[in-house]
């Protein structure tokens, strides 16, 4: 089935995978070209609307980045953001300069006045915060245009000529900060280009699976699987879209929770791709053995992790496609129409040095977090599984503060189970961004019966946080650390005491190690 499609004319902006992203959370399919694309090849993709990205350059020299005059004669809608609008202002016969003063220049937030007569902005209030980031300024609106919204600093923030369907606005609707921009993108489908809205999560799953099928042919795949939400979400794409020819190698390092190895290979079962499980814990811990210093176990464990995988890589033998489970976020992206990368995230780091394959595949590239777990989700991925938090590489190693052993990998185990439960039976799992227990080094005196203990004291942590840059320590009910604690204590040998970690980051970190 055929979709509507809006696509993103890409000037070299932060944000246009974000522009994206926003249309397909309103049901439109979308698609970011770059600026260069020749209009034929656009017209031949027959858009209900195109939508031109902000940018880092001024379009009033010459070297920038411009467009071919005729887009504006084939009746299709254009909304312009920030640097799109100026270029449509510039194309169009308007001027835009530099802003000679400071006050016209405008970054960050600012209140913005409306006309909410006016199609994008119909519905909304009168009044409300936009996102600025701009340093020209249109001083003259090509003809045809009205003006349609107005900060204190600048009197045509947005401008609009109705009849031709074409829309400029300085600021940003695309990110938070503009109070409404959600709906002034839902307006511009909507009510300008009539969008019917018929693209779900289903259809990208479909035609994922198509592209998967045509760019890898009958060649084999090879993907490391860690029981993250990216690469199980990338596996279970891949195993869809070609099945048998995939292999994916998970190397269970003894340090996860309880239950996970099997989950994982549980959520596997139904496809039909080789799935190769290497137990590995008694290697990791032997490596692990009398190291207490966090860096060092990290490096450890990245170091043997790429040496078990390349040791199960050989044994598949050649293969075509090396699979990685980078999200949209792990790429900073810059350049016009993806053309450079900046910085590539791997998921497990140094391994395309080690393993004979031809190429890179990343089918999960273009997706942000929650719609990758959606896709999951559509894939028919446990929800445990989709839904999961943050886990670090380095697992339960980082957990255990000091010398990692068994024993006290087990104990930990059990005592985050218990935790992990009661957080999910009191409905206090979804509410945070990051939970688990770590075990400390510390040993403390306590009483039990009638005789003396001397054991581990626990700790657990519970932040919430936008970025993980900076996390706020959670205020759970006392009555369900009450809970949790005495069920600990009581269920779990060699625990005595529980401690709840009452530091924000900074000064502290998520992880204790
Ligand atoms: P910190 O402790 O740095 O944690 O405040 C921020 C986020 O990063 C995760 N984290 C790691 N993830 N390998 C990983 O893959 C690591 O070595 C590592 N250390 C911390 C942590 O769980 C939190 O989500």
């Amino acid at each position: 089935m055929k979709h509507q499609l809006v696509i993103v004319l890409d000037f070299g902006g932060q944000y246009n995978q974000l522009i994206a992203r926003r249309v397909r959370d309103h049901g439109v399919y979308c698609e970011v070209k770059p600026y260069t694309t020749p209009l034929d090849e656009l017209r031949a993709m027959d858009p209900i609307g195109i939508i031109f990205t902000g940018g880092p350059n001024s379009v009033y020299l010459e070297s920038s980045p411009h467009v071919d005059p005729a887009i504006f004669t084939w009746g299709v809608p254009i909304l312009g953001i920030c640097y799109g609008c100026q270029l449509m202002a510039h194309t169009l016969g308007g001027r835009v300069t530099a802003a000679q003063e400071d006050s016209a220049r405008e970054y960050g937030k600012t209140a913005t006045y409306f006309e909410t007569g006016c199609r994008l902005f119909r519905g909304l209030p009168e009044t409300s915060v936009t996102w600025m980031s701009h340093g020209d300024y249109m001083e003259k609106v090509p003809e045809g245009f009205t003006l349609a919204a107005r900060s204190d600093a600048c009197p045509n923030v947005a401008i609009a000529d109705e009849e031709r369907g074409f829309y400029g606005v300085q600021f940003h609707p695309e990110v938070e900060h503009t109070q409404y921009g959600g709906d002034m993108l839902r307006n511009f489908l909507y009510e300008v280009c009539h969008a019917a809205g018929d693209w779900t999560m289903g259809d990208y799953k479909r035609s994922a699976v198509a592209s998967l099928r045509e760019k890898i042919g009958d060649g084999r795949v090879l993907l490391a699987l860690s029981g993250g939400v990216d690469s199980s979400v990338a596996a279970a794409l891949l195993a869809e879209a070609v099945g048998e020819q995939l292999t994916c190698v998970f190397v269970d390092h003894g340090l996860m929770r309880k239950n996970e190895g099997n989950e994982v290979e549980q959520a596997f079962s139904k496809w039909a791709m080789n799935f190769i499980r290497v137990d590995a814990e008694e290697r990791f811990l032997a490596k692990l053995a009398g190291v207490d210093d966090p860096e060092r176990k990290r490096k450890i464990i990245g170091e043997e992790f790429i040496r078990v995988f390349e040791e199960e890589a050989k044994k598949v033998g050649a293969v075509d496609y090396l699979a990685q489970g980078t999200i949209y976020p792990d790429v900073i992206e810059s350049g016009v129409g993806n053309a450079a990368v900046i910085k590539s995230h791997h998921n497990v780091g140094g391994l395309p040095d080690y393993v004979d394959f031809k190429e890179i595949v990343e089918p999960l590239r273009l997706l942000f977090k929650d719609e990758v777990r959606r896709l999951g989700r559509e894939l028919g991925l446990p929800e445990y599984l989709v839904s999961r938090q943050p886990f670090p590489g380095p697992g339960l190693a980082i957990r255990v503060i000091g010398e990692v052993t068994k024993d006290k990998l087990d104990i930990l185990r059990e005592a985050d189970a218990i935790f992990r439960e009661e957080m999910a039976k009191a409905g206090e799992d979804k509410k945070l961004s990051q939970f688990f227990a770590a075990l400390t080094n510390m040993r403390s005196v306590g009483v039990m019966g009638d005789g003396r203990t001397y054991d581990y004291a626990l700790a657990l942590r519970a932040v919430n946080t936008a970025d993980f840059m900076t996390a706020d320590w959670a205020r759970i009910p006392f009555e369900l650390l009450d809970r949790v604690s005495v069920r600990i204590v009581n269920e779990v040998p060699h625990i005595n005491r529980v401690l709840y970690d009452i530091t924000s980051k900074p000064p502290a970190t998520v992880e204790f190690e």
